[in-house]
């Protein structure tokens, strides 16, 4: 039998285990062991009494500040998300559910990168190297010129990263990793966490930029790159639905740089596309039509129209149904008790299923009264239409006293609804009095801007 020299950590009260055990012998809690590798030996270590020199304290003044370059990828939208470019030496987590476009991303990033002579290896510990040249065979000849390693030995892959000092690395993906020192499976915590910290170890040393791509599934549940969030200096989010085309990319963390930009990008036959006037899209197919909204969202620092679609039906269920796409449940169920209590929107009976159009992710509670206007609209049968038939634009946070309430950005969202020609834009007071705005305290009053004079105070009952 194998010789396992790692022992099992409780990750609540600090435990040290020698099996794996659902429930820590320690502190009681279940499913906290984790598999951790022996810490190296250090000659003559006596753990007693504090040893080492003390260090010296400066003011931050008096450090010295350093120039943060870039490797730019000529990728857009994929740069502005990062803060401008990769950093060198640093680490980026780059997650998303599997076939969203990582390893095209960080293809298509490498052979623009490597056409600009900087040096870069692609390790693969998910596909051969033959199926990663069918990738590149689709992404154009630069991306035949990154050379690429198809390995999963941790071992050997820093030992590779050691001798060949590329600039930078794509590691896909975290979960296939296996170091030998521990006997978990590649993608179990201890062995992800493992590779992360060597990797980073070796980042920081080497001053390589290392691209760390992860699966996370949708809701977010799957530990393996959760676990390296606070690890790594960047974690970008790959998000969309797979069966669509539209991908959004955005920064969840950034040492250096925001975490509210957004890229928005399409899938093609020749890879990914940039998408650098999203509103564009996502407008023109807007109808008008009953059910449906247009969003004046804020994808970060830049406006985005997007299209928030409902539909409510009788339910034949005892507990009706709320299904979401692109929208947080929970914010669905809030929005519908407002609506209930201070709209006259009762829909404890119908089903009710709420889309956001193109597979993008509203994660902004800007998004409420988008929702509350596509379900009042879909439940009266009544289209949220201005004069001219085009759909209506807004946005705004509901409150649970039924106020609408105040979002910042009103101005750039106003004005980007105008580019495209919608009005009114239905939006708090609190932005002020900007033209081509209708201004609305409740979400009474701006279904009442909306839908006209008529409340329905039937439906209220
Ligand atoms: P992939 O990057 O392999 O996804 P991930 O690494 O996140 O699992 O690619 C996802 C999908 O994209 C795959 O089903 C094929 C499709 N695709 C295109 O449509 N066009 C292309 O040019 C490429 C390279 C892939
Ligand atoms: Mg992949």
């Amino acid at each position: 039998m194998a010789k396992i020299r790692s022992s099992h950590v409780c990750q609540s009260c600090g435990h040290v285990a020698m099996a794996w055990t659902g429930k820590c012998p320690g502190c009681g809690e279940w499913n906290t062991l984790v598999e951790t590798a022996p810490a190296p030996a250090r000659s003559g270590a006596k753990r007693s009494g504090p040893k080492a020199a003390a260090g010296r304290p400066v003011a931050l003044r008096e450090v010295t500040s350093v120039e943060v370059s870039r490797l730019a990828t000529r990728i857009g939208e994929f740069d502005r998300v990062l803060g401008g470019g990769i950093v060198p030496g640093s680490l980026v987590l780059l997650g998303g559910s599997p076939g969203i476009g990582k390893s095209t991303i960080t293809g298509m990033a490498l052979a623009n990168l490597q056409q600009d002579g900087v040096d870069c290896l692609y390790v693969s510990g998910e596909e051969s190297a033959s199926q990663v040249r069918l990738r590149a065979e689709r992404l154009g000849a630069p991306a035949l010129e990154v050379r690429v390693l198809a390995e999963n030995s941790l071992e050997t892959i820093l030992a590779t990263i050691e001798s060949e000092k590329p600039a930078v690395v794509v590691i896909d993906s975290i979960q296939t990793l296996h170091n030998a020192d521990l006997s978990g499976a590649p993608g179990s915590v201890g062995q992800v966490r493992e590779a992360a910290n060597r990797l980073a170890d070796a980042a920081k040393r080497l001053d390589v930029a290392m691209v760390l791509v992860g699966h996370v599934t949708k809701d977010g549940s799957l530990a393996g790159p959760r676990v390296l969030e606070h690890l790594v200096d960047c974690v970008l989010q790959f998000d969309g639905e797979k069966e669509r085309t539209y991908r959004t990319l955005r920064a969840i963390k950034n040492r250096f740089g925001a975490t509210s930009e957004v890229g928005v990008f399409e899938m093609r036959s020749g890879g990914l596309t940039e998408v650098t006037d999203p509103s564009a899209r996502f407008v023109e197919e807007a109808t008008g039509s009953t059910g449906s909204v247009v969003l004046a969202s804020m994808e970060g620092t830049r406006p985005v129209l997007v299209e928030v679609q409902a539909l409510v039906n009788p339910s034949e269920l005892e507990i009706p149904r709320r299904v979401v796409n692109g929208i947080d449940r929970n914010r669905l169920s809030m929005v519908l008790a407002v609506l209930a209590r201070h709209g006259g929107v009762g829909l404890g009976t119908s089903d009710v299923f709420v889309n956001v159009v193109g597979g993008v992710r509203i994660d902004e509670p800007g998004g409420d009264l988008a929702v509350a206007i596509a379900v009042a609209s879909a439940q009266r049968g009544r289209p949220a239409a201005g004069r001219d038939g085009r759909p209506i634009a807004c946005f705004g946070e509901l409150g649970l006293t039924g106020d609408v309430r105040f979002v910042g950005h009103a101005d750039r969202r106003v004005a980007e609804a105008s580019k495209f020609g919608l009005a009114p834009v239905v939006g708090p007071p609190s932005g002020g009095n900007l033209p081509g705005m209708a201004p609305s305290a409740t979400v009474r009053q701006a279904l009442k801007t909306v839908f006209g004079g008529r409340q329905g105070r039937a439906e209220a009952a």
